[in-house]
């Protein structure tokens, strides 16, 4: 029987030798390309992970581990795969996967107080500052994704017009009007929704054909919504809209916000860091002016995941939105701590993971590797236009393709295309999923993958194309 949990070093040191070994061993497959994007966890095994009784007794951890290798470690999503195409989903650096361990190891609580994890995550928010153009003096904190950090940036936006009443009084004022683009992403409406100000206030502004917000459209919507009544409190625009990579015309929106006296919050989840690519920064110009900004470092800076970033250009009003400290944690020398501008006490140590991966390449790696990313895409999208099986249908300054298999004489596409993806899925060499675009059904490719080549990309096409054949045949 086993009853305690303690371990000795040296039982740790040879368990943690295997946990390495085992993802040192899938580093090499993934960089070999010598296992599928994506493994499908079969029927038996997700019988075997789902209904497991209770544990009355402990096994040994050997045991455990072995379990663990066999039916859990080979059935991710793919991420760390070169050839995952999906969602925005990155590979994570491993020397950042080393940055979990350690700081699990160290088990910090990164709520605040003199512990080493408080300087690294200040320093580390200083350089999110720095790269995203924001001053040194605004607020920051690390947080669980993108959803997380539009949660906290619209909470300060509605503390802040309510003029401060919304903490004592709830939502007993006429809830601030939300605006952004039917392209903007649906953490939006969920933020708005769980911070109570109901989705009947957020207006979702429609998208010019470049899926940008259309600007003349919200002016005209703002205008509706004083001339109601209503008030109109806060823009939300796009860094990178998941369907596309559309950027909304950030300094436009600023602007306007500016005319307005209205709260500017930019959701930068999938593109805000890559305002370091050469080939993209232009149109980031605006971004620095937002009251606050999201950022996921989980997505492409490539961190594992959890990690996202709100920065928000006022320390105070966001520290007043949160800050709670009761006498049991008190401790004038040690104050403010994190827990005071977020809704987490208890935190995990985000920052050293980020840290170690910044470290390890610096500004100008990260500028290099997300430049290349975007490099990859283009020659994609070169490769989509200039097949005649295949019709590209939308690009954007960022890494997404929107495509078709369309070969001559093909009818419904929808259901052809729909057909390969999922025998494309099934079959895991390469793996991408679908949006749609105005209604339409389309392919979606997006790179934001360190070990992607320009080789994937024709293991890409291929295999649509071969399961676009096989499904035609049908
Ligand atoms: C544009 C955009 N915003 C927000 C999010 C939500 O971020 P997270 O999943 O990290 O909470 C995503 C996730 O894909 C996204 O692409």
């Amino acid at each position: 029987m086993n009853n305690t949990l303690e371990m000795t070093p040296e039982a740790f040191r040879q368990l943690g030798y295997q946990a390495v070994d085992m993802i040192a061993d899938a580093l090499g497959r993934w960089q070999q390309r010598r296992e599928p994007a994506r493994r499908p966890v079969p029927q038996e095994i997700r019988e075997l992970l789902h209904h497991q009784p209770l544990p009355r007794h402990g096994r040994s951890p050997e045991a455990l581990l072995s379990f663990v290798a066999e039916n859990i470690f080979p059935y991710s999503l793919g991420h760390n795969n070169p050839r995952f195409f999906a969602w925005v989903n990155s590979p994570a650096a491993p020397i950042s996967v080393l940055g979990e361990l350690l700081a699990a190891g160290m088990n910090a609580s990164a709520a605040g107080g003199d512990q080493a994890s408080t300087y690294l995550e200040h320093a580390v928010l200083n350089w999110l500052k720095e790269i995203m153009g924001f001053p040194l003096e605004s607020g920051g904190l690390l947080v669980s994704g993108g959803s997380m950090a539009t949660v906290v940036g619209l909470a300060v936006m509605r503390y802040v017009k309510s003029d401060g009443q919304v903490r004592e009084q709830g939502m007993h004022q006429s809830p601030p009007v939300v605006y952004t683009s039917t392209e903007g992403h649906s953490c939006v409406q969920k933020a708005v929704e769980l911070l109570g100000i109901g989705h009947r206030f957020l207006r979702k502004i429609p998208a010019d054909g470049n899926f940008r917000m259309d600007l003349a459209a919200l002016k005209l919507q703002i205008d509706r919504d004083r001339a109601a009544g209503l008030v109109p409190a806060c823009v939300v625009g796009s860094a990178g809209t998941v369907n596309t990579g559309a950027i909304d015309p950030l300094d436009e929106i600023a602007d306007l916000c500016a005319q307005e006296g209205m709260w500017f919050h930019v959701d930068g989840a999938f593109g805000g860091v890559a305002r370091l690519a050469p080939q993209a920064a232009d149109h980031f110009l605006g971004i620095e002016r937002a009251d606050s900004l999201g950022i996921d470092p989980h997505k492409w800076m490539y961190i594992p995941i959890e990690c996202g970033c709100v920065l928000v250009r006022d320390q105070q009003a966001m520290q007043d939105t949160f800050s709670l400290v009761p006498e049991y944690l008190r401790d004038d020398r040690q104050l403010p701590w994190f827990a005071e501008f977020g809704p987490q006490q208890t935190r995990a140590f985000r920052a050293l993971k980020l840290w170690l991966a910044i470290g390890q390449i610096g500004l100008e790696g990260y500028r290099d590797l997300i430049e290349r990313d975007i490099e990859l895409a283009r020659l994609l999208q070169k490769k989509v236009r200039e097949d005649p099986d295949f019709e590209l249908v939308s690009t954007s300054p960022l890494s997404v393709t929107c495509f078709l298999y369309a070969p001559a004489g093909a009818d419904n596409l929808e259901r052809l295309n729909q057909g390969l993806l999922e025998v494309v899925q099934e079959e895991g060499t390469v793996y991408l999923t679908h949006t749609r675009l105005n209604g339409r059904f389309v392919l979606r490719a997006n790179i934001v993958n360190f070990r992607t080549e320009e080789a994937d990309l024709d293991v890409l096409l291929d295999r649509l194309r071969q399961a676009g054949e096989r499904c035609q045949k049908l």
